[in-house]
């Protein structure tokens, strides 16, 4: 089990590429899995999540060379070309995976099984059940959670309003309906990534979009594509954060990803008093990207509004250690759906900041941060990778060092954390013990 000990006082400096967006690979993997001809993908999340999707289809018959260097070459079968697997799909750790594959899945014409590691099996997975369900799917799962057993069966079509704001669920139904008889439509309560509505489009096949709701309708083809994946502005979001709380430090992210329903924590970190300038705009892969200046600058706590919690649902790890370095309370509400992340994120970081000497009041659907000079000592990270890299960052305006413990998730989305972050210059040893 491997541990990070991260000691104090130094800075973020110099330029750094920001590895494949997570939730952007999984999707290329999927759609050039399903696509007619040759998919080549450049840029390509080489994390444990996104290798499990690439084993799933290749359990399937999809043919891959790769990855290397972030490239991966899928030779597509078609949307009917999948082929039975012998063997139960192992998604890792991925919610992402486990929530897709099924919408792929529910609409085959043969069976198969969804398995996860402990974290993934705790996860609730009735919210794409009830969905997938009402269009005809037959899935049995434990008590709402995996393992999922997929009898793969004809569908019918769908006009699914999300009970709650998630990409998953919204892509899973999405998948799910280029199997189903009749158009399938999601309508979402808040924006949530759109990642899978632009690839779909990006791959030819034809997607409505009007306001909140999506629809598409079976029929449609996916044509192979040469795709670039843009960085993950959820990876970039750490050195955001140290960046901003060291003193002295100038930083450069290279290639981020800045989708709009992606950047809330630039707009949270902002407005607390964070000094970042988005540069070389351009677009890469049908998204846009920038590189991200950060400097250091003080932080003021603020009342984080509601509407940004979607947009910056994946960076609640960082933003409570931003909150913690801030002058004042940071209230954070509305974010019930922390609880169901990678781990409980709100009792996680809660924990973590205490056992630093912060003081945090929890509350069922956020938090209340009162920012103070932060301690040292140990932290346990749950196996979280997003906790695990947020106060590796805290440790640098820390008064001692930092031990966190259980970091060997960090792979699952930001296999080269440490290398970067040492580069950058911040003080981290890696252990096993
Ligand atoms: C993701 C969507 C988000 C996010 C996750 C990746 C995706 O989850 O937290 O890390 O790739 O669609 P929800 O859609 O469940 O909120």
């Amino acid at each position: 089990m491997s541990r990070y000990l991260v000691h104090p006082g130094s800075q973020l400096r110099g330029r750094l590429p920001i590895p494949g967006d997570k939730s952007i690979s999984h999707r290329a993997v999927i759609l050039g899995a399903l696509a007619e001809g040759v998919t080549e993908v450049e840029g390509l999340l080489e994390g444990a999540d996104v290798l499990a999707t690439i084993a799933a289809f290749r359990a399937m018959g999809v043919e891959m060379e790769g990855p290397d260097h972030g490239r991966l070459r899928i030779q597509g079968v078609g949307l009917h070309g999948l082929r039975a697997p012998g063997v139960p799909l192992d998604c890792g750790n991925s919610g992402t995976a486990m929530r897709l594959l099924a919408g792929v899945l529910a609409g085959q014409s043969f069976p198969s099984t969804l398995i996860g590691d402990a974290s993934l099996q705790r996860r609730p997975m009735d919210r794409v059940l009830r969905p997938l369900a009402a269009m005809g799917a037959e899935i049995i799962a434990q008590d709402g959670r995996a393992p999922l057993r997929i009898h793969g069966r004809p569908l019918r079509g769908i006009d699914y309003v999300l009970p709650v704001a998630s990409a998953q669920v919204k892509s899973a139904v999405l998948l799910a309906g280029l199997y189903a008889e009749d158009p399938t439509c999601v309508t979402e309560p808040a924006p949530t990534r759109d990642h899978s509505e632009r690839m779909l489009r990006g791959f030819g096949y034809p997607i409505e979009r009007l306001g909140a709701r999506a629809c598409l309708r079976q029929g449609g083809r996916l044509h192979g594509q040469s795709l670039q994946v843009p960085g993950d502005i959820s990876s970039a979001a750490f050195f955001l954060l140290g960046a901003t709380i060291a003193p002295g430090s100038d930083l450069t992210l290279t290639g981020v990803g800045i989708n709009p329903t992606r950047t809330g924590v630039i707009e949270i970190l902002t407005r607390m008093g964070a000094r970042i300038d988005l540069t070389a705009l351009r677009e890469v892969g049908g998204e846009p990207v920038a590189d991200i200046r950060v400097r250091h600058a003080p932080l003021q706590g603020m009342v984080i509004p509601p509407r940004l919690v979607s947009l910056a649902i994946d960076e609640f790890p960082a933003l409570f250690i931003a909150a913690a370095c801030a002058k004042g309370r940071t209230v954070i509400t509305g974010a019930e759906e922390l609880r169901v992340k990678e781990s409980d994120r709100i009792a996680v970081m809660a924990s973590g900041l205490r056992a630093l000497g912060v003081t945090v009041e929890e509350r069922v659907d956020g938090a209340v941060i009162h920012g103070s000079p932060l301690g040292g000592g140990r932290v346990e990270s749950h196996g979280d990778h997003r906790v695990a890299m947020a106060f590796a960052m805290a440790a640098l305006v820390a008064r001692d060092a930092i031990e966190i413990l259980d970091c060997a998730n960090v792979a699952t989305s930001f296999p080269n954390f440490p290398a970067l972050a040492q580069q950058a210059g911040l003080l981290l040893a890696v252990a096993d013990a």
